[in-house]
């Protein structure tokens, strides 16, 4: 990393809230053997939106994974404030998920027999919401945000595949993360929809002063975002504009 550290005591203020620092992720063993991050570095800002741009395999999935806690390194370190995330135990992990990150998969996983409104309901559910009446005017809130009012009440199977991706980031927006991992957000949403869902992420970030990572193959979606990453057969590297826009 080429990061100015200044060495006086405002260095607290500059300090990354997400480090991650020479992480490697393999998956099986011997000739199977799939090295998907190769020692991949990155820290990001609080208040910082950023993008991860790459083909289909290059491991954008396996790294906001390993940053969200749902997946452990082979080796490195990841840190979200004081948290080291990398040694955590799977104990530490869950409460970590539950409390500090929101995640929006590239599939929406949304509860097939829970409405809109309840998917984002039961996330409240946890201990750190125990506010049912705020967290009820918080869903109604988001769901609006999104344009999902009218379908508040709808199952999953009800909806169409970018509704169903607008309910996952409201529900991962739900329980006020301080990390929001979003894989593919734009991809069941038409262009005008994406933006506005993209737009509503970036403000939030921004807003509320979280961190956030954004995996799209859509570069239109980079103009919303701080700061582009890019992977390529596991190897990750901070994009200069210009790197970003010869991708096509
Ligand atoms: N559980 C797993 N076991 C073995 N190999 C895996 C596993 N998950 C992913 N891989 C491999 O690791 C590499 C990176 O996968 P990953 O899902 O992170 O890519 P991606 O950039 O998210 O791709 P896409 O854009 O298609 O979603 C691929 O070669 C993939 O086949
Ligand atoms: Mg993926």
């Amino acid at each position: 990393m080429t990061t100015h550290q200044p060495a006086t005591s405002a260095a607290n203020e500059t300090k990354a809230i997400l480090e991650v620092a020479d992480v490697t992720k393999t998956y099986g063993e011997g000739h199977t053997q799939v090295t998907a991050i190769a020692n991949a570095s990155l820290q990001v800002q609080q208040g910082q939106f950023v993008s991860l741009l790459g083909p289909s395999g290059s491991g954008k999935t396996t790294l906001i994974s390993m940053i969200g806690g749902l997946l452990t390194p082979t080796s490195g370190t990841i840190r979200l404030g004081n948290e080291v995330i990398s040694s955590m135990s799977k104990k530490e992990l869950t409460r970590l998920r539950a409390e500090r990150v929101g995640f929006v998969f590239q599939s929406s996983n949304l509860v097939p027999f829970l409405t809109a409104r309840e998917n984002l309901l039961y996330v409240a559910s946890l201990p750190k919401n125990h506010d049912r009446k705020a967290a009820a005017k918080r869903a109604d809130n988001l769901l609006a945000e999104l344009g999902l009012s009218e379908r508040a009440n709808n199952v999953p199977e009800k909806l169409s595949g970018g509704e169903r991706q607008r309910v996952a980031i409201g529900r991962a927006l739900m329980n006020d993360p301080d990390l929001v991992l979003v894989d593919e957000p734009t991809a069941a949403l038409d262009t005008a929809l994406g933006r506005q869902v993209v737009e509503l992420l970036a403000r939030e970030v921004k807003q509320r002063g979280k961190t956030g990572i954004m995996v799209t193959h859509d570069l239109r979606m980079v103009e919303y975002t701080d700061e582009v990453f890019e992977i390529l057969d596991g190897k990750l590297t901070k994009s200069t504009g210009n790197a970003a826009l010869a991708v096509h």
